[in-house]
């Protein structure tokens, strides 16, 4: 499959994305907050919801996974349903950029995201994004498996997904979380899905930390409330 029919996708995310009137939320999400931001565009109980997390860090225990606890049991306590995908414990490869797929096809990695996840994905009405913050973005775990959404580009552009993102990071400057949720929006605009909310847990480098924070209990109610 070449670059244009990469680029036609990005074009018909992009219109999806008018149509939808999701440019409004994507523009009040702000790159360097470091609250939890919950949107009105939430269910607020209404609507069970089909829910996919996807953790992107190798504690098993640690800060992020905290976040995904605690987002988990206030979504569950609200009726929905949710699977969890640990991508650092999973079988998953990389995307090898084959383009045997096509974009819309088999991958050629029969692994856990092609078998576990990716069926879960493409039903879920809300995908989670949990990640602590590598390098300024989002953890080599996570990032393969976003990657692996080529093989199915066709189905999850413009599929009207709701999106959250929380992460967990050491420093707690202004611009500490920017590149990420940047990223983030980035991705939502192209996708087509529509952000409704972030936990964005800054200074939280160690699990004592963020267990003395405000962010599992924003991570929480965020579950509670959608
Ligand atoms: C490879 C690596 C890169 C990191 N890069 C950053 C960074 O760019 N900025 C930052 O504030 N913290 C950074 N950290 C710290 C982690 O984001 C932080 O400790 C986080 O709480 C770990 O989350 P976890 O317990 O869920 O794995 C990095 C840690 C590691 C191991």
């Amino acid at each position: 499959m070449d670059r244009r029919v990469f680029i036609q996708g990005t074009a018909a995310g992009f219109i999806t994305l008018l149509l939808s009137g999701c440019g409004l939320a994507l523009q009040n999400m702000s790159a360097g907050s470091t609250a939890a931001q919950i949107t009105d565009k939430t269910s607020k109980g209404g609507n069970k919801m089909k829910i996919t997390v996807i953790t992107g860090s190798p504690h098993k225990n640690g800060t992020s996974a905290l976040l995904a606890d605690k987002f988990i049991e206030g979504a569950r306590q609200a009726g929905h349903e949710v699977f969890r995908f640990n991508a650092a414990f999973e079988d998953i490869h990389p995307c090898l950029g084959c383009d045997r797929c096509g974009m819309n096809g088999p991958c050629v990695h029969q692994d856990a995201i092609d078998k576990k996840l990716m069926p879960q994905l493409l039903a879920a009405d809300l995908v989670v994004f949990v990640t602590p913050l590598y390098y300024w973005g989002m953890s080599a775990q996570l990032k393969t498996v976003v990657d692996r959404f080529y093989a199915s580009n066709a189905k999850l552009c413009g599929s009207g997904k709701k999106a959250i993102l929380m992460a967990t990071a050491y420093d707690a400057k202004d611009w500490t979380m920017s590149s990420l949720t940047h990223h983030y929006q980035t991705l939502m605009k192209y996708l087509g899905w529509e952000d409704i909310g972030t936990v964005l847990a800054v200074g939280c480098g160690s699990r004592p930390v963020i267990e003395r924070s405000e962010f599992p209990e924003q991570a929480y109610q965020l579950g509670l409330k959608i």
